[in-house]
Order: structure tokens, then sequence, then C-alpha cells
């Protein structure tokens, strides 16, 4: 089955066409350029760019997959969670697709297309499986008993780990997005130079995760060091390091604990941390050393794309799922609850 495949749902544009276990086609434009001045996204902003480029990108990605509307069986598009006025866009164009050619439309969770990108590099993998899903919206642990058979174990009680690297690297003045700043950032500095501690829950055994504390360190941190002036480039890296590494321990530490928890064979990384070089080394070595298989996806699979959305639409679709063309989209949807 071929499935076209529309993702909108924050501030990167993307299409893509899967055949089969195979992608045919996969594009990202991102919307970087528009939200850099204000050091976030922008809603208002990002549904004007959305509306911009997702006709020229399904056609694009079309073209790159040598095919046209003609020879696409279903269209699948995120409908949830996200930014509303964003969501809309993509899924009224999945929508209009669909109703004017008479073929299926499915909607797709946002977090069910982080889960599974993962499955598009390496097959169909093995359950139990603990999957970490951890991107500027979330950072959510799941157990994976089924190809769509998801308990959440654990998730943020405030920031997710994306928006912690997003606000740190805005306090050092490192740029937006903050995540890939701090990881070139911290090439240069000593993760070991600054301590953070980790929280503590009061219910025992909690897989539940926690940013605000180890941002609010920083904040405090590099205001006693601003007292002498401007801070140096050496406390700057050594910050983005050393908070990088904290965050990084922390999340592989509750994959471990979960996979210990559930007896999982396997752990997979996910969402747009995930293309962290330190998480993504950290997290491939622990799990070695717990006799997990670590499947972290490549870069591109990792970060927001649509390649993931028409692989869920696809099976999705295969198994006889259908949305109805009301469906509308949602801002907030966890899975697994
Ligand atoms: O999954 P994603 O592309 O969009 C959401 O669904 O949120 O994740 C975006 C988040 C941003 O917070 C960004 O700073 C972070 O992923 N990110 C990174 C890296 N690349 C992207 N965080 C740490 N290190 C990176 N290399
Ligand atoms: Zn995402």
């Amino acid at each position: 089955m071929r499935v076209l495949g529309i993702e909108s749902s924050c501030d990167e544009t993307a299409a893509a066409v899967v055949s089969g276990e195979q992608v045919l086609a996969s594009l990202v434009a991102t919307q970087h350029d528009v939200h850099e001045r204000f050091g976030g996204v922008v809603p208002e902003l990002a549904s004007r760019r959305h509306m911009e480029n997702v006709v020229p990108l399904v056609a694009a990605a079309l073209t790159d997959a040598e095919l046209t509307l003609d020879d696409i069986d279903g269209v699948a598009a995120t409908y949830a969670p996200g930014l509303v006025g964003s969501l809309l866009v993509g899924l009224m164009a999945a929508k209009a697709i669909a109703y004017t050619r008479g073929i299926p439309f499915i909607g797709v969770n946002h977090l069910d297309g982080h889960l599974n990108a993962a499955s598009l590099e390496f097959g169909p993998i093995p359950h139990p499986h603990v999957g970490l899903v951890v991107s500027g919206g979330h950072t959510s642990l799941y157990a994976v008993t089924g190809r769509f058979d998801v308990k959440l174990l654990g998730a943020t009680r405030d920031d997710a780990a994306g928006e912690a690297f997003d606000k740190v690297a805005k306090l050092l003045g490192l740029g937006y997005p903050g995540g890939p700043a701090i990881d070139r950032m911290a090439q240069r500095g000593d993760p070991k130079a600054m301590r953070f501690t980790r929280p503590k829950f009061s219910q025992e055994g909690s897989l539940d995760f926690s940013f605000s504390g180890i941002k609010t360190a920083c904040l405090l941190k590099h205001r006693e060091e601003s007292k002498n002036g401007e801070v140096s480039g050496g406390f700057v890296a050594d910050m983005a390091a050393s908070f990088q590494e904290a965050v990084a321990s922390f999340l592989v530490e509750r994959v471990v604990e979960g996979a210990r928890k559930i007896g999982a064979k396997g752990a997979v990384l996910a969402g747009g941390v995930a293309a962290n070089r330190r998480l993504r080394s950290l997290f491939e070595s622990r799990c070695t050393e717990e006799g997990l298989t670590p499947y972290i996806p490549p870069m591109e699979l990792c970060t927001d794309n649509a390649a993931m959305i028409a692989h869920v639409g696809r099976l999705k679709l295969e198994a006889g799922e259908r949305s109805p063309l009301t469906l509308n989209a949602v801002a907030n949807m966890e899975i697994g609850i």
C-alpha cells in the first residue's frame, strides 16, 4: 500500500510517501528562520507558514517518489497533539486529498509516529520493549507489548526535556532551537564541571520525569556567575556539557528502570531530543550493559518528519482502520493511558 503522510503539528511542515516498509520520499520544511528571533515557536506564524508550504511540499514529495496522486492508496495526517492551528493545516490538506480522490484517510497521533519511527529503520521491534519519546512537547516512557499496545509508564511532571534544552540555551544566549546549540557547545565543555541533583518523587519507584529543578539550578548558577560581569565562554560550554550530561543520564536511567520493571528485551529512542549525541551514546552503552537491544533511529527519523506518520498510517489502514473526515485536531492527547 502506498500512503502519503502529512505532519504539521509544530514548526516543521513535512510530507512523505511510503510504499510498504519503504520510504519513497520524505521532505521537511523547517520554520526556524520565522521563529528564531522570538526564541520560540509563535503559533500564528507557524500556521501561516504551514499554509504556504503544505501544497508545494506534497507535490515535491510525490515528484521525489516519482508518483502522482493517482498512485496513492491512502492519506495519513497528524491530528494530535500539537498546536491546533498548525495541526489543522496538514489535517485539512490530507482530508481534501482523500475526499477528492475517494481514497481512505487516517488520523495519526504524533506520539505514535515518534514511537514507531525506529521500526522504519530496524523493521518490527520485538515485544515487549520500552520506548522513550523525548521532544519539545513530551517526555514519556512507554511499555510496548504489541504494535499498538502501549502503556504509559512515566511522563514529565513539568517541562519536557526539549523545552528544558531550549530554555537553558536561551539563558546561555545560544539561540533557537536550543537543543542542537547545546549539543554543539557541550563538545567544548566539561560534563563534570557542575553537579545537578536528580529529582526525587515521594512515590516509590515512580518512572516520572521532571526538568524544572535542573533548569532553575542553571538559572541560579548563571545569575551568580553574572555578578562578576558577562559570563565566560568556558562557563557557557561547561554549563551546556553538565546540563546535557544530567538530562541524558536521568533519561537513560529511567529507561533502564522501566525496562527492568516490564522485562523488556529492547529499548527505542524517539523524538527530537533523540538527535542529541550524548543521549544517543549513553543510551546505546547503558542499554547494551543491561542486555537490552538499543534501537536508535537516524537523526532524520528522530526529529519531526512525515515518514513516521505515513508509516503508522499505512499500518493502521492495512489493518482496516479509517478516520472520518470529521476528525478534528486535538491539542493535548497522551497515548497509553
Ligand atoms: O520532536 P521534535 O522535532 O518536535 C516536537 O514534537 O517537539 O523535537 C523538537 C525538540 C526541540 O526542543 C529541540 O531543541 C530538541 O528537540 N532537539 C535537541 C536536539 N535536536 C533537537 N535536543 C538536544 N540535542 C539535540 N541535538
Ligand atoms: Zn515531535
